[in-house]
């Protein structure tokens, strides 16, 4: 991997706190990702899934993570693809026992030919198991993932146990973020701190979103990160309108604005941030009372994330705090508020998205919206105004964690986002 240890009593709480969570005279299981095919003999390239990865920061293709409860007793086994000469000559080393204890702090690692042996045993004498569904509520899966195999089996061979799921215990832990992982999503956007500057200093009418593209993902790979967290949206003049823009290849005119949503991924970990800047370098005044209006809910919506409030009252509010705006800037008028109802808030003909998510190991992270908002989350705030008959749109994105006492800290505070600071940088080459 790129990035140094991580210290391995992050896996080993995590652990802990899931067995924790465990009903008695049970087995939870969790696999790798499989590689996904492309065609012929090409793969994507390999991503853990995130469950493995935060219950043992395992980063390896095949292997299967299992744990196991009995009263007071637990057991942490890790199986492992065994490591041979032809694979190391291909692909390079694989994990060893020994580097696998140090990775995630499991005692006893064994070989995958092994897995079916030891299942069966272990699978005879508890009552439930723990299957491992992707129940993430923005998720829509068509392929057979390699849990899904797994849990095809168990249910075929061992029909009567008594089924349960991981998945709503995972929700809950991972929602809520330790010291390290605060630390690695820091880390995370300071990366994306050092590509947005790089850019503030090449943008200048003519270039091409592509170009854009790559001055990011070069400033990416030169700090250990792996890759963009999710598909970058670089998008000039009217595609800034476009939510999911990922196409990238307009060039950028004089007096169009980009929206930049853009983050590095770094140790697994996400960071999500949006920034619009103007291509010349100098917004035009209908450009800076819109940006200021975005800024402005983005800075109130931060405050409203406190302890206790629930997801869905803080979008509730953050939607009043724009509808003033959106007043102010003269897009809606009084009878477009009188008029709305609570199903369809007048606001939503210029904001037509959520205010914040979970970020983590996945960008759209896990969390369990229906329960209140506590310290050590860590979500997006994420306003926008789009106005499809200017051709322009502009969403603002800071990262923050929410604190038990007073405001949230902005891991992304130190990202230029005043209309002031961005034209300075960009004039400033
Ligand atoms: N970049 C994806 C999002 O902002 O949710
Ligand atoms: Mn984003
Ligand atoms: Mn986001």
């Amino acid at each position: 991997m790129k990035y140094p240890p991580i210290n391995k009593s992050l896996f080993i709480n995590n652990r802990n706190k899931f067995l924790d969570r465990m009903k008695s005279k049970s087995v939870a299981f969790f696999n790798s990702n499989d590689l996904y095919p492309v065609s012929a003999d090409t793969t994507l390239p390999f991503e853990q899934h995130r469950d493995i990865f935060y219950l043992s920061g395992i980063n390896q293709e095949e292997s299967v993570l299992l744990l196991l409860k009995n009263n007071n007793d637990t057991e942490e086994i890790l199986f492992l693809k065994k490591p041979n000469e032809l694979l190391t000559h291909w692909e390079g080393e694989k994990l060893s026992v020994k580097k696998a204890f140090t990775i995630s702090g499991i005692k006893k690692v064994h070989w995958l030919e092994d897995l079916e042996k030891i299942t069966k045993k272990i699978f005879r004498s508890v009552e439930n198991i723990y299957i491992n569904t992707n129940e993430h509520y923005r998720a829509k899966v068509v392929v057979e993932t390699r849990e899904d195999r797994f849990i095809r089996w168990v249910q075929k061979n061992y029909p009567n146990k008594n089924i349960e799921k991981s998945n709503p215990i995972l929700q809950r832990l991972r929602a809520i973020k330790s010291p390290i992982e605060i630390k690695l999503i820091k880390k995370a956007c300071e990366i994306t701190e050092k590509g947005f500057r790089r850019v503030l200093n090449f943008v200048k009418p003519g270039v091409w979103e592509y170009e854009i593209e790559a001055e990011f993902s070069h400033e990416f790979l030169k700090n250990r990160s792996r890759k963009f967290a999710y598909q970058p949206i670089i998008a000039s003049g009217k595609n800034s309108n476009i939510l999911h823009y990922i196409e990238n290849n307009k060039q950028c005119n004089e007096g169009e604005i980009i929206l930049l949503d853009v983050g590095a991924e770094y140790a697994n970990y996400g960071s999500d941030m949006t920034r619009t800047i103007p291509v010349s370098g100098r917004f035009s005044e209908k450009q800076k009372s819109v940006y200021n209006s975005v800024l402005h809910v983005k800075n109130e919506a931060t405050k409203l994330l406190k302890p206790g409030i629930l997801w869905k009252e803080h979008y509730n509010e953050v939607g009043k705090i724009m509808t003033s705006e959106l007043l102010k800037l003269g897009l809606l008028r009084k009878s477009d508020v009188q008029n709305q109802t609570k199903e369809n808030p007048a606001f939503k003909k210029y904001f037509t998205h959520g205010v914040s998510h979970n970020l983590g190991l996945d960008v759209h992270d896990y969390g369990d919206l229906d329960i209140p908002i506590t310290k050590n989350m860590v979500f997006t705030v994420e306003p926008g105004i789009y106005i499809q008959k200017e051709n322009f749109g502009i969403r603002l994105e800071d990262d923050v964690v929410v604190q038990q006492n007073g405001d949230p800290i902005n891991l992304m505070e130190s990202i230029p986002i005043e209309i002031e600071e961005i034209e300075f940088l960009m004039n400033s080459k």
